[in-house]
C-alpha cells in the first residue's frame, strides 16, 4: 500500500502555518518553560534563506518546494512576479487562501488534548499580490512554466525520491547572471529518497559536482531552523544553504 504524504496531514499544515507565519510570542508563550536562546535564534528561516539574494529589484522569481507560501512572500518583496510550487494540495490550497487576503484559523498543539486557536496572514499584502501558487512536482514541471532570475529551493531536495534531476533541470530555470538559493539539511531518509539516490560523498561536494558546470558557487552558509511540535518538543535544525549565480 502506497504510504500517505505527510505533507497533506492537517497536523503538518498546522506545525506549517506555525513554522511560517507565528510570531516569535507565539511559537514560546510565557508559559514557565525556559527556551535557550538558541531556539528563538532559530524562528524566521524561511525569511533568512531568501535574504541570500541580492535586494534589487527582479522580474521572476521561483519558489520550489514552498510549502505554505512565507519565502515565496518573501521574495515577492524584491519580484514582479514569483510563483510558489509544491507537491501538497494541503499547503498550496493554504498558500492560495493566504495569497487572497483570506486568513486561516490554525491550531497550535500545546500538549495532549491542549490546543491554542491562532490566525495565519499574508504578512504584506502588497508584495502578495504579485504571488502565485500552484500544486506541482520539482521533478516534473509543466513546460511552459519560464526561466527565472531567482529560483529558491529550501529543505526540499532531501524530500525527492530523485533529487539529482532537479540539480540536472536547475540549468535550464534560472536565468544566466541569475541566482539560485538551495537550502537542505542534509536528513537523507529512506522514507523519501532511497538510498542509492544519496550523495556518496558529502551534500556540499554533491551540490558541487552537478552543478559547477552551469553555476558558480557565490556563498556557503548554515541557516538553523525549528519546528515546534508541541510546547515541550520542538525539531532544531541546521540547514546547509549554498548561494549560487548562473554563468552568462
Ligand atoms: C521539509 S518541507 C520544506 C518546506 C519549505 N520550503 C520550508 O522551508 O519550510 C518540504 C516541502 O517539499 C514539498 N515537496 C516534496 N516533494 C515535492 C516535489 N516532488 N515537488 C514539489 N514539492 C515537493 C513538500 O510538500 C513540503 O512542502
Amino acid at each position: 500500500m502506497p504510504t500517505a504524504n505527510i505533507y497533506e496531514s492537517p497536523r503538518l499544515l498546522d506545525e506549517y502555518l506555525l513554522f511560517h507565519f507565528a510570531e516569535e510570542n507565539d511559537i514560546f508563550p510565557l508559559n514557565g518553560i525556559p527556551y535557550p536562546k538558541a531556539m528563538r535564534e532559530a524562528t524566521g528561516f524561511t525569511k533568512r534563506t531568501v535574504g541570500h539574494f541580492k535586494q534589487s529589484p527582479i522580474e521572476r522569481g521561483l519558489d520550489l518546494g514552498c510549502a505554505v507560501g512565507a519565502s515565496t512572500f518573501a521574495m515577492a518583496r524584491h519580484c514582479a512576479e514569483v510563483i510558489g510550487i509544491d507537491y501538497s494540495h494541503a499547503f498550496i490550497h493554504a498558500a492560495a487562501q493566504l495569497q487572497q487576503g483570506r486568513d486561516i484559523r490554525y491550531r497550535r498543539h500545546d500538549e495532549g488534548h491542549h490546543f491554542t486557536e491562532l490566525t495565519a496572514a499574508v504578512p504584506d499584502a502588497e508584495a502578495g499580490s504579485r504571488c502565485t501558487f500552484e500544486q506541482g512536482d520539482a521533478l516534473n514541471l509543466r513546460g511552459d512554466l519560464g526561466t527565472f532570475d531567482r529560483v529558491h529551493a529550501a529543505n526540499l531536495l532531501c524530500r525527492l525520491n530523485r533529487p539529482v534531476e532537479l540539480l540536472k533541470k536547475l540549468p535550464s530555470l534560472v536565468r544566466p547572471g541569475g541566482e539560485l538559493v538551495l537550502a537542505t539539511p542534509c536528513t537523507w531518509l529512506g522514507e523519501f529518497t532511497p538510498p542509492e539516490q544519496w550523495p556518496v560523498g558529502s551534500t556540499a561536494e554533491w551540490l558541487e559536482e552537478n552543478l559547477q558546470n552551469h553555476f558558480s558557487l557565490v556563498k556557503s552558509t548554515h541557516e538553523p531552523f525549528l519546528i515546534r511540535e508541541t510546547a515541550r518538543k520542538f525539531q532544531w535544525s541546521s540547514s546547509l544553504v549554498t548561494v549560487w549565480e548562473k554563468s552568462s
